[in-house]
């Protein structure tokens, strides 16, 4: 049997990746899905039922460390141990610094309790599991966890902060025959955007990214299944992403320039 935990799998990405790791373990799986929409999880958890996979479902905020303990414990208790940690749960906020009064700075506190916090306490929390089982830890990431975009400093700081934790992280296991996969993905085809934080902290829908060419989920997630099965150090999606890694070396304003190319926002005059 393979344990795989998947935080964010009611919808997008981390549904995706459990459906393709249903597929691709069959019955020798077993996915513990985690997320606050418990209804979402329910579907999700039916797609992979329907190709022979056991499931468990678990409402969890990974906002909250006891939260994301209790998932690995009861991760634990059901099935004695972890192998796959995926780290995906997260969301997306967008402002200009500017426009973000100080009475409203706390949201940016939030993002980083999802994003990186959410990685870090689950992590560590399977760490021991996972050193058992020789596993593997993913970290949903971003490109924006490579490159600084404009009107998204309280994203982009919690998907660096993820960047600089599971490379120190990777450094750590080296020796231990865990291995620990980062993903860059870029624009992709899901809901992240209909539900994000905007200048006030409110929940709302955010449109300045170029969404015309946005990678379909299905791949992206294919992306993610291929590189944690062959136990890569990373995964970076979109040709521009790659490109952007080298560019930033030699012509760092010339990538500054690309990322304000990326996103339409209303400045202030
Ligand atoms: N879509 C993109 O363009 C894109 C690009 C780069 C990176 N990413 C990253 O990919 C990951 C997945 O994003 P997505 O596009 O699939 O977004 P999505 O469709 O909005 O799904 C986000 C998932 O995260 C869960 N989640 C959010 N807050 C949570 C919390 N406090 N506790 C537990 N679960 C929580 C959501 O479930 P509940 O609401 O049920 O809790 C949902 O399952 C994120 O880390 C995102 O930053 C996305």
């Amino acid at each position: 049997m393979t344990t795989i935990v998947i935080t964010g799998a009611s919808d997008g990405i981390g549904a995706e990746i459990a459906r393709q790791m249903a597929e691709r373990y069959g019955v020798k799986a077993v996915l513990v899905l985690a997320a606050r929409n418990v209804a979402g999880l329910q579907t999700v958890a039916s797609q992979c039922n329907a190709v022979g996979a056991r499931t468990l479902i678990l409402p969890v905020d990974v906002s909250d460390q006891s939260q994301c303990i209790q998932l690995i414990e009861t991760t634990v208790k059901n099935f004695g141990g972890i192998d796959i940690l995926i780290n995906n749960a997260g969301l997306i906020a967008q402002a200009l610094l500017q426009e973000v009064e100080t009475k409203n700075l706390n949201w940016y506190e939030y993002v980083m309790r999802v994003n990186h916090w959410g990685s870090v306490w689950c992590t560590h929390a399977a760490l021991p599991h996972l050193l058992a089982s020789q596993g593997r830890i993913v970290a949903v990431s971003s490109l924006v966890g490579l490159i600084g975009l404009p009107g998204h400093t309280a994203y982009c700081s919690s998907k660096f902060a993820m960047t600089g934790f599971f490379e120190s992280l990777r450094t750590e296991l080296i020796d231990s025959g865990v291995c620990v996969t980062i993903a860059y993905p870029g624009v992709v085809d899901t809901q992240i955007r209909a539900h994000g934080l905007n200048a006030q902290g409110a929940i709302g829908e955010l449109s300045s990214l170029n969404e015309k060419n946005a990678m379909s989920v299905e791949e992206c997630a294919r992306l993610i299944v291929q590189a944690t099965m062959r136990r890569k150090r990373q995964v970076v999606m979109t040709t521009k992403g790659k490109l952007g890694q080298w560019l930033k070396l030699i012509a760092p304003g010339w990538v500054d320039r690309m990322a304000i190319a990326a996103v339409k926002l209303q400045r202030k005059p």
